[in-house]
């Protein structure tokens, strides 16, 4: 069983992650999009997901330094285990509690907004139940558990197991003693990876990275001043063209 949890279904979603993916980037560009609900409603919206978004960002950046560094790099450096776990927790706790009070904000409001309710498709309950399970067993783990024993200390157990899944040759003894609640989030997590591809998820993938090359356009509060100025130049243009077709034609 522990072989199946930590190295048959890690890599069974990692491939439906990947190959989902590629099928609906092949086969579904138009789909392929977070069919944003804004026209709808967007006050609950812009709240709710403004800190789903910061509230996520940072928490991805926290499991980078906490599980792809290796704990050595940290004692080199001087960083005691006291002092990671405290700047974890309060870091992780925050970050953590954003990203719950905004998938909680966008949940009711797709609950209660009827037009955003009779635009839910299956794929997004799914999405949202997957979110709000692994993020909830994340926090509970960072502020419950860490709060009520002593800091769990994964930076020996999953950081390696995660490392050694991501250089193919995963070793499932590591997660055998990981604390239950840590360990449901890790399946759930690897759930919203296997599920993501057949959800509005896939936006995760389109970073507008051509934005940041592109020339920048300006945009102008329209003011009655600027219309007539506006109208005046559209006018001129139209009078330049009549003169110099009259000048191309000038009998007719
Ligand atoms: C296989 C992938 C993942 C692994 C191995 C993993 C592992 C961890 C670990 C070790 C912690 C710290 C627990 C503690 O403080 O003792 C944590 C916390 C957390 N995780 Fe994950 N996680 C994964 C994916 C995700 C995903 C996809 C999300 C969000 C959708 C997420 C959201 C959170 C949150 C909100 C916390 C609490 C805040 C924090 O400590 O950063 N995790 N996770």
């Amino acid at each position: 069983m522990n072989e199946f949890l930590w190295v048959v279904y890690p890599y069974l979603c990692l491939t439906v992650l990947v190959v989902g993916t590629l099928a609906r980037y092949n086969y579904d560009q138009i789909g392929w999009t977070s069919k944003s609900s804004e026209l709808l409603e967007k006050r609950m919206l812009r709240t709710g997901s403004l800190l789903f978004h910061w509230g996520i960002i940072f928490v991805f950046f926290g499991h980078v330094a906490g599980l792809l560094v290796p704990i050595e790099v940290y004692q080199a450096i001087g960083i005691s285990e006291r002092m990671y776990h405290l700047g974890a927790m309060v870091m992780g706790g925050i970050t953590g509690l954003m990203t719950l009070a905004g998938l909680a904000l966008l949940l009711l409001r797709r609950l209660g907004v009827k037009r955003v309710l009779r635009n839910t498709a299956p794929a997004d309950w799914v999405a949202l139940g997957f979110l709000i399970a692994t993020v909830a067993m994340g926090l509970l783990m960072t502020l419950g558990y860490n709060a009520t024993h002593l800091p769990y200390e994964y930076r020996t157990t999953v950081g390696p197991w995660i490392r050694g899944v991501l250089l193919l040759h995963p070793d499932a003894r590591l997660m055998s003693q990981v604390p239950l609640i840590l360990q449901i989030h890790i399946l759930t997590a690897l759930g919203l990876f296997a599920v993501s591809p057949f959800t509005r998820l896939v936006h995760v993938w389109s970073l507008p990275l051509a934005y940041l090359r592109r020339a920048p356009m300006q945009y102008r509060r329209r003011t009655a001043a600027s219309a007539q100025g506006s109208r005046r130049r559209v006018a001129a243009k139209q009078r330049a063209g009549r003169t110099s077709a009259e000048r191309r034609e000038p009998h007719a």
